[in-house]
């Protein structure tokens, strides 16, 4: 109750305040400026939170005070499924959003998040930031959505972890209960692996595993560290079935009526921003992995040729249309 009493609270200041700094407001007319609001499901300590803020200030300052950005953490705003409806209709500015969400309002997305898609974190970031790959599906959504595609935030490489005991191959995973995102491929993926696919938002997962809802969940070592999932779940499967993707949203009228000197600043801050963030990505995963094994987190490695093989099945399952195959064609030939 005090939590949903809390979020709407923050809704109300998020959606009142913008609204009074605002200057303009119409939609479709250039804004001379305005403080954005964005949603993040993340923590302070984590490295979207510190880059996005960041990314605040750098704008505040090279546009004289015009344009903002204010970070709402810890889904103050909502979880992610929700924001991204309120940043469809403009009462929320911009949201950080996992490429499984994205895959709910167009397949087409489903083929950045399947295992194999990413060979690394940085063939991810030049496949994102190449327009000639991704631009159309960036833009995709603007206007049945309103949503405007920018980029994206890596997730890094994601892997399982469990409270029963360690996974080494498939079969250990047979009747445990792993929570997955709201996302069909990513439901195929942990059934596929041996599991028994669970969704839940990210916020619930705590909750789940100590109390036994979850036996298990997948993710990077930042978000295992930083949602404190390692209290709860000590053992960790060095499985990197796939690289996961954040898309960082924004509502396209809120896009659009920037003037052109302002969008041409705030594109280079943002483009600065996901070089920021992957550079800090590297760093803060290295100490999270330092960190788990001090506070008693058990890694192990897998059988990697097991567990590729059981999702082949599933990266052929959602490659189904011709353009998906060009798309997911074009990412590997970024790779070579
Ligand atoms: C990562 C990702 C989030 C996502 C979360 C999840 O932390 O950055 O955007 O919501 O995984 O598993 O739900």
């Amino acid at each position: 109750m005090k939590v949903r009493f809390l979020r709407l609270c923050a809704i109300g200041l998020a959606l009142i305040l913008p609204l009074s700094a605002c200057t303009s407001g119409v939609s479709g007319k250039a804004e001379t400026g305005k403080t954005l609001v964005l949603s993040l499901n993340q923590s302070e300590d984590h490295p979207s939170y510190i880059a996005l803020a960041d990314f605040g200030e750098r704008l505040k300052a090279a546009t004289d005070g015009r344009w903002d950005v204010k970070v709402y953490p810890n889904e103050t705003l909502g979880a992610q499924q929700e924001v991204i409806q309120l940043v469809s209709d403009g009462s929320v500015d911009m949201a950080v959003a996992s490429g499984t969400q994205l895959e709910n309002l167009s397949p087409h997305f489903g083929v950045l998040n399947l295992p194999t898609t990413f060979k690394s974190i940085d063939h991810q970031m030049k496949v994102i930031r190449d327009p000639s790959i991704v631009g159309e599906l960036f833009t995709s959504l603007e206007d049945s959505k309103h949503l405007t595609v920018l980029g994206g935030l890596t997730q890094g490489d994601r892997n399982l972890y469990t409270v029963t005991g360690p996974i080494k191959e498939p079969a250990d995973l047979h009747g445990l209960k792993i929570r997955v995102q709201e996302s069909d491929v990513h439901i195929d993926m942990i059934n596929a692996m041996g599991g028994s696919a669970t969704p839940m938002s990210y916020g619930e997962v705590y909750t789940a595993l100590q109390s036994g809802v979850l036996d298990g969940a997948e993710n990077n070592e930042i978000s295992y560290m930083t949602q404190h999932h390692n209290e709860v779940a000590k053992y960790v499967a060095r499985t990197r079935h796939l690289v996961g993707l954040d898309y960082m949203l924004i509502n396209s009228e809120t896009y659009n009526s920037m003037t052109p000197e302002d969008r041409k600043i705030f594109d280079a801050e943002w483009d600065e921003t996901m070089k920021m963030h992957t550079q800090l990505w590297k760093q803060e995963t290295a100490q999270a992995i330092d960190e788990a094994k001090a506070t008693g987190t058990k890694f192990n490695d897998v059988d990697e040729a097991a567990f590729t093989k059981a999702l082949a099945p599933v990266v052929k399952k959602y490659l189904k249309s011709p353009a998906d195959h060009e798309l997911y064609e074009a990412i590997q030939e970024a790779n070579q």
